[in-house]
């Protein structure tokens, strides 16, 4: 289908000030100009409206402050806004706060998914057709051992921390919207995101930024955890693709079939940091890596198996994780106005609790 064939949608994405979510509507405001977007996003402490700079003049783009768990505000913006689309994204999302406060990870992404749902319920009857993309992650899967087949969308579910047992409740309820009630819902498990606007807390921003501070690389346990890298940008394409030609009631795994082990992934960062930063504190980085206490419950390996959305959709990745990561670095050298001011108080109070003061 091209473009001037394409009838023109009305998205809700939720969660759109967060990383994916933002990049996700970047990438969807460039390539579908013609559609309205609005976002709905809390702005909790990862929430940040710099993520969506350049987006707020346009007149098809607005964004709303609100909670996912406000049925009143959701109802509202869904008959105002005539929404056909629901891209969801919001969601606590940090393994590691979920150790420390899980409540909040119950509250958004359980209740408010279930409110999402009950409210898009209500509105779908009165549109001749309509999606709820429910973007969800790998961790619902649990841990794998080193020979193990990657996950696939047949794979059992078994969560094992916070975060991923309430996403796990949440990808529930999207399913049996579907089969109850017929809601057109779509499901994705993606693998680990990176890219521009990624929250200083999660692993490869906070190498790259103490990197640049000159401060300690906290590597958990023995550093041999494996995780499965996707560029970001690649990430909004599957969606993207799955929300034109998903089937509902489906799930799609994606993953960019780059599974790297923690130390190599930092070892990776610290050579292209000595590479392409002029004015480093320290040098070699790779001397700042100090391993620290593991996280705990930590998943040992984590693998997609895409296969599903490349044959039955088309979808590939575009990016390779060397490319990515040389990219991904770039941008942190180039917006430190982005991230410094992410360094509050509040982060330095977390970053106290989890790698002692
Ligand atoms: P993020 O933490 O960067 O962003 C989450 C966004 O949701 C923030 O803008 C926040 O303000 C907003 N939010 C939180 N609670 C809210 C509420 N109650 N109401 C409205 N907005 C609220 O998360 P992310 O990394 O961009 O992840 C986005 C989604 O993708 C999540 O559902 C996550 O589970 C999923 N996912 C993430 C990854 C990854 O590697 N980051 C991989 C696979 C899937
Ligand atoms: O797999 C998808 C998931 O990827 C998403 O659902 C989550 O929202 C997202 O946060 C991410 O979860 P992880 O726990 O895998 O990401 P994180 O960046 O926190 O950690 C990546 C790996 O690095 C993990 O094995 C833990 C380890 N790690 C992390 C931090 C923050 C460290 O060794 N040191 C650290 O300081």
């Amino acid at each position: 289908m091209t473009n001037e064939e394409r009838r023109p949608h009305r998205l809700l994405v939720t969660g759109g000030a967060g990383f994916i979510g933002s990049n996700f509507t970047r990438y969807w405001c460039d390539r579908y100009p013609e559609d309205r977007v609005v976002v709905l996003d809390a702005l909790t402490y990862a929430g940040n409206r710099d993520n969506l700079s350049g987006l707020e003049d346009r007149s098809n783009f607005r964004f709303v402050r609100g909670d996912i768990c406000d049925r009143a505000l959701v109802d509202s913006l869904l008959a105002e806004e005539q929404i056909d689309t629901v891209a969801h994204f919001a969601a606590e999302s940090h393994v590691d706060r979920s150790i420390l406060g899980p409540g909040a990870f119950i509250q958004t992404n359980v209740v408010g998914t279930f409110t999402l749902l009950e409210a898009f319920r209500h509105h779908y009857n009165t549109l001749e057709t309509g999606r709820f993309l429910h973007v969800s992650t790998d961790e619902v899967y649990g841990s794998l051992e080193p020979n193990d087949p990657a996950f696939s969308e047949t794979t059992p579910y078994a969560p094992n921390s916070p975060y991923s047992a309430s996403k796990a409740g949440s990808d529930h309820l999207a399913r049996a919207y579907y089969h109850t009630y017929q809601l057109p819902t779509l499901i994705t498990n993606c693998s680990n995101n990176y890219g521009a606007y990624h929250f200083p807390e999660k692993l490869i921003p906070l190498m790259c930024i103490n990197i640049l501070l000159g401060k300690p690389l906290p590597v958990y346990g023995d550093g041999q955890n494996v995780r499965d890298w996707l560029y970001v940008v690649d990430h909004c394409s599957a969606l993207d693709t799955v929300i034109h030609r998903g089937k509902p009631g489906e799930t799609y795994n994606v993953g960019g079939n780059n599974e790297v082990k923690n130390i190599d992934l930092v070892r990776m960062l610290c050579g292209l940091m000595d590479e392409m930063a002029s004015d480093l504190p320290v040098r070699p980085s790779e001397s700042l890596i100090t391993f620290v206490k593991d996280r705990p419950g930590h998943d040992r390996r984590y693998a997609i198996d895409a296969t599903k959305i490349k044959t039955e959709l088309g979808w590939q990745p575009s990016v390779t994780v060397e490319e990515g990561l040389r990219k991904t670095v770039e941008w942190y050298l180039t917006h430190q106005d982005w991230w410094k001011p992410l360094l509050s108080d509040e982060y330095q109070a977390y970053y106290a609790k989890v790698y002692g003061g």
